[in-house]
């Protein structure tokens, strides 16, 4: 008998989580349930993923870095198929001033929801792994062959280890299948900004800190760096639309599904595979916008890298997974999201 798919989504209150979790809403029939702590988001999420969807799906509250609260949430919704496993702690520069909530918190989560997971039976695992298990590295683009660098940041470390800690699980002889998805620069929003990222803090990322600087929360906005060897001397991302990045879990999901040849651990680099300097994208918000943005060139901040972006064939080929949005989209999406924060009309 085939029943309904019934997906656990852990921190899908979150940035790329509420999108995730609107994408499946929009794109099939399964039954899903969102857990999170808010530790940094608002169940009000909930209501917005109804706006863009006209669906909800079903929510909980609960620390998954508590292995009895997770336990708990098993017993109590029988039947989980798959999971997607957003939920962690993610600021760079927090987690060098708290490394161990950062390996408590994300290290726990995935432990927790993973073993107790294949214990109830789960099947498919999706994990949040992101560029930053790459290091400062040189050659480019990469790809998932490419030998990673060290990783700079305690943060990075929990992904290196969460990625190691689900390929030694897929090795120990598990019905559960995984695949890691390295996230490049997720930015920008649902159509219409009716979804988007929550800054609780004041931004470290280059989209929120444009969007904010344009609105008047930020005064003036600060590039760091203009004497990088790239073209116009700023450092070079690959950003890559969040509904793009939210639609690569469910390509991901449905493959683990539908493919039982399908190793037992995978990953894949999610970008858009082309980069964009600092000034470009400052140059694409503005066009988009109608805004003019003030900056000043500030000096290198340490930490950041050069120039990264991503070879992202193998998704395309194994997940048939293409990003289709543009870096105009993710900057105009971005703005609707901000102006609707703030209660004002984006052009
Ligand atoms: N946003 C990025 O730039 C980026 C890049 C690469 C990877 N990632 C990874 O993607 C995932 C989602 O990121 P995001 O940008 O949506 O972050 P987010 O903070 O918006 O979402 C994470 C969610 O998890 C919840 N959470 C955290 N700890 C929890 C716990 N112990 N129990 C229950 N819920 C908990 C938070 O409340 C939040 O709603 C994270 O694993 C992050 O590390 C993000």
């Amino acid at each position: 008998m085939h029943h309904t798919p019934f997906i656990l989504v852990t921190g899908g209150a979150g940035y790329i989580g509420s999108h995730t979790v609107a994408a499946l809403l929009s794109t099939t029939n399964y039954r899903i349930l969102s857990v999170d702590n808010y530790s940094n988001s608002t169940p009000d999420t909930y209501s917005r993923i109804e706006q863009a969807t006209g669906k909800k799906p079903e929510y909980l509250q609960a620390d998954l870095a508590d292995a009895a609260q997770v336990e708990e949430l098993f017993r109590n919704y029988p039947g989980i198929t798959g999971i997607i496993h957003f939920a962690a702690y993610k600021s760079v520069p927090e987690s060098v001033h708290k490394p161990v909530e950062y390996y408590r918190n994300n290290m726990n989560s995935l432990l927790n929801v993973l073993e107790a997971g294949a214990a109830h039976g789960v099947k498919q695992f999706i994990f949040s792994s992101s560029c930053s298990i790459y290091g400062n590295i040189s050659t480019l683009p990469v790809n998932e062959n490419t030998t990673p660098a060290t990783a700079e940041s305690p943060y990075a470390y929990t992904k290196v280890l969460g990625e190691r800690v689900l390929s030694d699980f897929a090795a120990s002889g598990t019905a559960l299948k995984s695949v890691a998805l390295r996230y490049f620069n997720p930015v920008g929003a649902w159509p219409g900004g009716l979804l988007g990222e929550l800054p609780n803090q004041r931004p470290n990322n280059l989209v929120p800190m444009i969007t904010q600087t344009a609105i008047g929360k930020i005064a003036e906005m600060k590039v760091f760096g203009n004497d990088y060897p790239t073209r116009d001397g700023t450092c070079i991302r690959d950003y890559i639309h969040v509904c793009d990045i939210a639609e690569a879990h469910v390509l991901a999901l449905n493959h683990l599904m539908n493919t039982p040849q399908a190793p037992a651990y995978d990953v894949f680099n999610l970008g858009s595979g082309s980069g964009v300097t600092v000034l470009e994208a400052i140059e694409t918000f503005e066009k988009v916008s109608h805004q003019k943005l003030t900056y000043t060139i500030a000096p290198r901040r340490a930490g950041d890298v050069t120039a990264i972006y991503s070879d992202s064939r193998k998704a395309l080929e194994i997940l048939q997974w293409k990003p289709l949005r543009s870096i105009e989209e993710m900057m105009h999406s971005a703005w609707q999201w901000e102006c609707r924060l703030a209660g004002k009309m984006a052009v």
